[in-house]
């Protein structure tokens, strides 16, 4: 494809006429629905996954697919889906794991044992790698103590704006490759062989409910959470939208509770009243 010069219309294969006003409205679209912000430099990428699916739709024209998705809200949800990212992997910044098995696995556990209901949180869990990671963490390399802690006080949420990708992680089946990066000892634990696939084990699938929720929409819990991962989502917003996000989510922390983020994402300025930075890329919420 020949390169956008966005700053006037391109005509793409088959004819197709992809204008700066298309690009400024979706991007606009996408910005409202989801806090992503889609920089001119993603000109190419939103016109080639779009262009795929005006092909899929019969639809002829940029314009014409965009009153699609200013009618349909399903049509929408699917433009947003195909417009954000959603790469993942397993163990991904394992640093974040061996955190946590080294300074908040056992105090849980205790706490889970005496009777309070531990909570987790993968803000963003795309296809559940993420999430999968934490809780096999959590169970450890021990079988038998596994199984008893599956049996336990914890709870894991895993929410996305995306519903293939929550499809994918309720499915809990994944590429061996794909687990790869997953400690021996806990893959063997905690997945069982599928053919070409693993199954995540059912004790850990127990664990992990999967939700649709857009993080700039309303979050239908009132239970506070101990731990959790927002991890490469806020890289995709504006200061402001991040700035909102990071308040909410201290209000839905114990007091002494964890946040983890991505690698190159911070913490907006203002939120060092709720946290203090423990290790690179995680905080702990300042005791009430
Ligand atoms: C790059 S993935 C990160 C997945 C995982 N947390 C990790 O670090 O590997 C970002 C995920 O955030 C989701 N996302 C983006 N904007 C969102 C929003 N407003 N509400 C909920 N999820 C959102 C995307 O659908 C995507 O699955």
């Amino acid at each position: 494809m020949p390169s956008l010069n966005i700053g006037s219309p391109f005509e793409g294969e088959n004819g197709r006429i992809f204008s700066r006003r298309d690009f400024d409205t979706i991007s606009k679209l996408i910005y409202r629905e989801s806090g992503n912000v889609l920089p001119l430099g993603k000109a190419t990428l939103v016109y080639s996954r779009l262009a795929r699916r005006l092909r899929d739709r019969n639809v002829e024209t940029f314009s014409e697919y965009i009153s699609l998705i200013q009618q349909d809200h399903l049509e929408r949800r699917k433009a947003v889906a195909l417009l954000t990212t959603n790469h993942t992997y397993f163990y991904r910044e394992d640093h974040h794991f061996d955190h946590f098995r080294d300074h908040l696995r056992d105090d849980l556990i205790r706490r889970a044992k005496s009777g309070e209901m531990i909570r987790f949180w993968s803000a963003g869990c795309s296809s559940g790698e993420e999430v999968y990671s934490l809780a096999f963490t959590l169970l450890g390399p021990e079988r038998s103590t596994g199984l008893q802690l599956a049996q336990g006080k914890f709870a894991f949420l895993a929410s996305d704006l995306t519903d293939s990708v929550l499809e994918t992680g309720r499915a809990a089946i994944y590429p061996k490759v794909g687990l790869a990066p997953v400690p021996a000892p806990l893959r063997n634990n905690w997945t069982k062989d599928a053919g070409d696939t693993l199954q995540i084990a059912d004790p850990v699938r127990k664990l992990v409910r999967f939700r649709r929720l857009n993080l700039l929409g309303d979050w239908p819990f009132n239970k506070t959470f101990h731990v959790i991962f927002c991890r490469n989502v806020m890289i995709y917003f504006d200061e402001p939208t991040k700035e909102e996000l990071v308040e909410r989510l201290a209000a839905c922390l114990e007091p002494g509770g964890y946040l983890y983020i991505g690698h190159s994402e911070r913490l907006p300025g203002a939120s060092g009243r709720h946290f203090e930075m423990v290790g690179k890329t995680i905080y702990r919420k300042r005791d009430a």
